[in-house]
């Protein structure tokens, strides 16, 4: 059921152009200038009055959260705050009929998740599950479902079905900011295009499989890795870090960018390895000034940045390029090269890929 690849990780990683495109074509069809999202009944007048949106999540799953709060925030305007769900459901959080809350989970199991959920829907608000299981918990206790179309994953360390939750964020982002005049239909079908490319996109990181693998060899022996960016790139670089202890066992943190000078700059030694994502190109200066910061205390620096960057390649000392793509979508592609990074690391280490130590596929305790 390998189907060829050594180890399902490996599998699901390949598979990604196609949940990508399962994901998101059926959603955009061609004939209608709409996203249309079937399961998703929340009328205009309800969404209409939404002041706060919470999403809400574990793991994996709570990056694509920090992933919708940026979208969400700068396309629709309406405050978003992200939140690990075991935090979420202890603090008494302030729910409402006019809060949105989104949650987002594979298995549609996860204790700490349902928990969050059903105190959202006691208190009335609305909830939308972004969920791959059919059927699941979550599923049916949520009003409404986008399903991720990723089918079974079977590798503990999460990766096809994270694509496909990032997909379906962007959908659900465009189409809350279209819902309230806030993207136009001109706008839209720019989107739609760039969206329809994607799959072929992550087809073309996947052809530098070869290549990551060389790195993740040079670099097997680091002590310390820190993944670092700004935006969206600083919630990529959370998917990165955890991929990279939960199967590679090696140390590794996130850091937004500018926060390394009040603190973590002072672990940077000569072996240590900083992942710079750089896509976010708006603020490329800004982060390149902290990658030279960290170079310059002895740390390696192997960048992911946007093809056409030469800036980046005098500064790093490898670089791993990604398509273009519309600014929404960057974080898909930059994240594709920290899992087959983190998968080959595991690999070189003799680890076991599938089953990570201490990890269960589903966490349905507290
Ligand atoms: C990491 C991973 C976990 C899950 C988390 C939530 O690779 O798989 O962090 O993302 O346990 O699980 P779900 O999405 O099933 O709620």
């Amino acid at each position: 059921r390998k189907e060829g690849f050594d180890h399902f990780m490996l599998k699901e990683i390949f598979e990604q152009p196609r949940v990508v495109k399962d994901t998101l074509t059926p959603r955009l069809p061609l004939d209608v200038n709409d996203i249309v999202l079937d399961d998703i009944n929340m009328s205009k007048e309800v969404l209409e009055k939404i002041n706060k949106i919470y999403i809400v999540a574990c793991g994996t799953a709570s990056y694509t959260g920090l992933v919708g709060k940026y979208l969400i925030e700068r396309v629709a305007r309406i405050p978003v705050v992200a939140e690990v769900a075991s935090e979420f459901r202890y603090r008494e959080p302030i729910l409402d009929e006019n809060t949105l809350m989104i949650v987002v989970s594979q298995s549609g199991e996860t204790a700490d998740t349902l928990a969050a959920l059903r105190l959202a829907k006691k208190a009335g608000a609305y909830v939308i599950g972004i969920v791959n299981a059919v059927g699941s918990t979550i599923s049916r206790d949520a009003d409404d479902v986008l399903y991720t179309l990723a089918g079974p994953e079977i590798a503990v360390a999460s990766t096809k079905a994270y694509s496909a939750q990032l997909c379906a964020m962007y959908l659900l982002s465009i189409k809350i900011a279209m819902e309230l005049g806030k993207i136009s239909k001109d706008e839209f079908l720019e989107l739609r295009e760039e969206l329809y490319e994607l799959p072929d996109k992550v087809g073309t990181v996947l052809e530098q499989a070869d290549t990551i693998k060389e790195l993740a060899d040079k670099y097997i022996n680091s002590k310390n890795v820190f993944y670092i960016g700004r935006g969206l790139d600083y919630a990529v670089s959370m998917e990165g870090a955890l991929k990279l202890k939960e199967i590679a066992y090696l140390h590794a943190e996130p850091y937004a960018a500018g926060e390394l000078k009040h603190g973590p700059i002072a672990l940077i030694e000569d072996n240590s390895l900083l992942v710079g994502l750089t896509g976010h190109e708006e603020l490329f200066e800004k982060t390149v000034s902290n990658i030279k910061e960290v170079k310059a205390r002895g740390a390696k620096v192997l960048a992911i940045a946007l093809e056409g960057n030469d800036e980046i390649g005098k500064i790093a000392d490898d670089v791993i390029y990604v398509p273009r793509t519309h600014w929404m979508f960057t974080s898909l592609l930059e994240n594709i090269p920290q899992q087959i990074f983190a998968y080959y690391i595991s690999v070189g280490l003799g680890n076991d890929v599938d089953k990570p130590r201490n990890l269960a596929k589903s966490v349905t305790v507290e």
